[in-house]
């Protein structure tokens, strides 16, 4: 079978700045490169911190196929029971096992499966078990149900995100990198066949420091005192990549990251 596809990954959304931006490029992403799935990165959606059962249920109704989280997952206590009872939203498949949600799902499209798992990095991360093992064991557990497999490694480290990327060479369609909220230029397809980039970048404000006002994390930073974040309300734009896939199960032909402003309000 054919299972050539299209993929676009969403890097982590930034509050409601952060979701107009996704909504209104989408149809035009959609048109622009043929998209069958699309996979967002919403840990900051509600405001910097965390997701509300409402705002995911309004991904899932713009079409989007799979949310994935990070260390911002359990920021809003209404998303817990809503993260066991919905398969498309997925928290770090590493956390605890006890920790509310479940860490990857699959998703059919037009006779395509694509399997999708969420990892954190154990770097400068509070994930509860051993990444490298719970990728192993993710793809244990697809294997024979998927065509496509994408892994979101939410991670601080370049060292554990590159690291990610060759472990799972070979094995996965794309390993893409989330959390620093800044895309790197690294986008490639690994020689095994594996599309690979460290870091995706965020959909938000450009004009703060990685989302929050640019004034107070920079108080922060030379006062050393608590200051209360907001979100940057400057400059949004959209950061993802788009994955096209060979005819062959489980690799990419191509890795392009998509850098856009967001599309000016009607
Ligand atoms: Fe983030
Ligand atoms: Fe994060």
């Amino acid at each position: 079978m054919d299972t050539t596809t299209s993929i676009l990954f969403v890097g982590d959304v930034v509050g409601g700045l952060g979701k107009r931006t996704l909504l209104g490029l989408l149809p035009t992403l959609r048109e622009r490169y043929g998209l069958r799935f699309v996979v967002v990165n919403g840990e900051n959606i509600a405001g910097g911190l965390g997701i509300t059962p409402k705002l995911a249920d309004q991904l899932f109704a713009a079409g989007v196929d799979v949310i994935t989280l990070g260390n911002h997952t359990y920021r809003q206590r209404e998303i817990y029971t809503y993260l066991d009872a919905h398969a498309e939203i997925l928290r770090p498949a590493n956390f605890l096992r006890r920790q509310p949600g479940h860490g990857w799902c699959v998703v059919s499209r037009d006779g395509v499966r694509l399997g999708v798992v969420s990892l954190s990095g154990n770097l400068f991360m509070d994930a509860g078990r051993p990444v490298f093992a719970e990728a192993d064991a993710a793809l244990h557990a697809l294997k024979g149900e998927v065509d496509h497999v994408l892994v979101d490694m939410h991670a601080e480290a370049t060292s554990e995100k590159v690291g990610m990327g060759w472990y799972l060479d070979g094995r996965v369609t794309a390993v893409v990198g989330t959390h620093t909220h800044v895309p790197t230029a690294d986008a490639r397809v690994l020689p095994g066949g594996t599309a690979y980039i460290t870091d995706v970048g965020m959909t938000g404000p450009r004009g703060g420091v990685i989302g929050v006002k640019r004034e107070q994390a920079v108080e922060a930073m030379t006062t050393k005192m608590p200051v209360r974040f907001e979100t940057s309300t400057e400059d949004p734009w959209l950061n993802g990549v788009v994955i096209t896939t060979t005819a062959a199960p489980l690799r990419a032909a191509s890795i392009e990251q998509v850098l856009e402003p967001a599309a000016p309000a009607r």
